[in-house]
């Protein structure tokens, strides 16, 4: 622990402080981890990556934010000279830092929540008895309030997800880079990945990171994961006041165990009183619209199905809509969704005026069209089917098949790579981020089979499986392909050079979390899309 800790600080020492790179004076001085002199910093900095501009230095502001720190500084002069096709659009809802110290110290209000619990007699059990005695002592906040119910402001005349290109939430991958090449290829509503109620209100940079919306992102949701009232209503009151999205998104579906033993995720789907109070509590006091993302139920039993009994009175609790994935927690991604159940909860939904909207296996606009065509169903969330191939936005929207090209397929993986840098940033560390999340991404991508190989039988279905096919140039073999050399090659194509010497990556899904069944799943989509005509 402490080699570890050694070593981190080591390496801080010989990296440069950002102040510095601004021109500006550290007020840190000495006590600052990290290097305040330029020259000893350049000896040490990893050359510069050649091949590609810098993604900052633009018409419109000629500087970029990393300066020295940048690993395309080499460009940085020439470009200043000439005209750039692109401009750089940066993000929204970052956490600065006097909110983030208000958080910490539990000095931001929640006026609207406190009476929304009060009316409703429920404890706020998220605070410590120390912390809510301090904080009452000091501003006599909690008792004290506006009145939840009135603020509720008539919404939902903008908000509109009928027949909309809906990309599902979809944490690690569905990144905000990701997200733009979605909306770059005709997505209409993006949402967060997801993110944790508790963090949020704690002033976890980490976790509001995930809050950042793209002005490309017209539409755009939160998501966020939490299993009480007390702690929801007030994450919704807080994105309420704070951030800029369209609606705010209740996850019950996720089934990672650590999430579950909290109380959130698909546990809520067990208790669907805690789910009654956690809906109407948040709806209570926040004017951003709220929509519920639920699975069937919790378990595997058919007859133990709840997401039928929640959808009719989601409404009565103030939910704006809900999205319900056509698979319980208990059988996770094996099986296909259940699209039967599916567009049965569609019925009460519609018979109860709430918009629902499927989610399960959408890998085609046909699959698209099965579900949405003749339904009451407002629309399909798409999930994998937007990871493995982002032109499915553009498949549905404009009704075709797209027989995409190898090189039509690295272009977006160039674009999220610029994309990338202007997020994570262009300096070493951003550069390794840009890295990590391109193979993240891959790690589902070269799962794809391109149409146009199985229209001509080259490749039959017993055989739909990475790495079984020759691609129709060297370029669609290497996309293909399951090896961590070949993702790491198709990084270095793509502008972001060699990883140095000590990079480790093993994909997310591989090692924990989420998605630990779907990219299995998502291998033998094909097969079975296919057999499903
Ligand atoms: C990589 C990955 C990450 C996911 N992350 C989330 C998440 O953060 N929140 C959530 O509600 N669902 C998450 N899901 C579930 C998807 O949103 C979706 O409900 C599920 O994958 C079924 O849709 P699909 O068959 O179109 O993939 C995730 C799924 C995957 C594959
Ligand atoms: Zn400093
Ligand atoms: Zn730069």
């Amino acid at each position: 622990m402490r080699a570890i800790k050694r070593r981190k600080a080591e390496s801080r020492a010989k990296d440069l402080c950002r102040y510095t790179v601004q021109g500006v004076t550290c007020r840190l001085g000495k006590r600052c981890g990290y290097t305040h002199d330029i020259d000893a910093y350049r000896k040490s900095k990893p050359s510069d990556i050649k091949g590609s501009p810098c993604v900052f230095v633009n018409a419109s502001s000629k500087k970029c934010p990393f300066g020295v720190r940048c690993r395309f500084e080499s460009s940085h002069a020439k470009l200043t000279k000439m005209k750039s096709e692109h401009q750089v659009e940066f993000a929204v809802n970052l956490l600065d830092d006097s909110m983030q110290k208000r958080l910490r110290k539990n000095e931001y209000p929640f006026p609207r929540s406190d009476s929304e619990l009060r009316a409703a007699n429920l404890e706020l059990k998220c605070l410590s008895f120390a912390q809510k005695a301090k904080v009452d002592r000091r501003k006599g906040y909690l008792g004290a309030s506006e009145p939840g119910g009135a603020h509720k402001r008539e919404h939902g005349t903008r908000l509109s997800f009928k027949h909309k290109i809906y990309v599902a939430p979809l944490t690690t991958v569905g990144n905000l880079p990701f997200r733009r090449i979605c909306t770059d290829l005709g997505a209409d509503i993006t949402v967060s990945e997801m993110a944790m109620a508790s963090n949020l209100l704690k002033g976890d940079r980490k976790e509001w990171a995930l809050l950042r919306r793209h002005p490309s992102e017209k539409c755009f949701g939160i998501q966020v994961c939490g299993g009480y009232p007390d702690l929801m209503s007030r994450c919704a009151e807080l994105i309420d006041n704070e951030i800029s999205c369209d609606f705010i998104d209740v996850n019950m579906g996720c089934p990672i165990d650590g999430v579950c033993a909290k109380g959130a995720g698909s546990s809520l789907m067990r208790d669907t009183d805690r789910l009654k109070n956690v809906v109407r509590t948040m709806t209570g006091v926040s004017s951003t619209p709220v929509t519920i993302k639920l699975r069937m139920g919790y378990f595997d039993d058919p007859s133990r199905y709840v997401a039928h009994d929640i959808i009719p009175r989601a409404k009565k609790w103030g939910a704006f809509a809900a999205t319900l994935h056509g698979r319980t927690r208990e059988q996770r991604y094996s099986r296909l969704a259940d699209w039967s159940y599916i567009h049965r909860c569609a019925d009460v939904a519609v018979a109860n005026d709430l918009p629902l909207i499927g989610n399960g296996d959408v890998y085609t606009y046909e699959d698209y069209n099965a579900q949405v065509a003749d339904s009451k169903l407002a629309t399909c969330m798409i999930g994998r089917g937007a990871i493995i191939k982002p032109w499915l936005m553009t498949e549905i929207k404009e009704q075709r098949h797209w027989d995409i090209s190898a090189s039509e397929r690295l272009e977006f993986f160039k674009t999220f790579c610029r994309y990338g840098l202007e997020h994570w940033g262009s300096d070493s560390m951003g550069v390794e981020k840009t890295r990590r999340y391109l193979l993240e991404w891959m790690s589902y991508t070269h799962r794809y089979v391109p149409i146009g190989l199985l229209e001509r039988n080259v490749v039959s279905k017993l055989h739909l499986r990475p790495m079984r096919y020759i691609g129709r140039s060297d370029l669609e073999t290497k996309l293909a392909s399951d090896k961590l050399e070949d993702w790491l090659d198709l990084s270095e194509i793509c502008g972001l050079g060699k990883p140095d010497s000590s990079f480790k990556f093993v994909p997310k899904h591989a090692s924990n979390s989420y998605t630990k069944e779907s990219a299995d799943a998502a291998a033998t989509w094909a097969d079975e899309g296919e057999e499903n005509g």
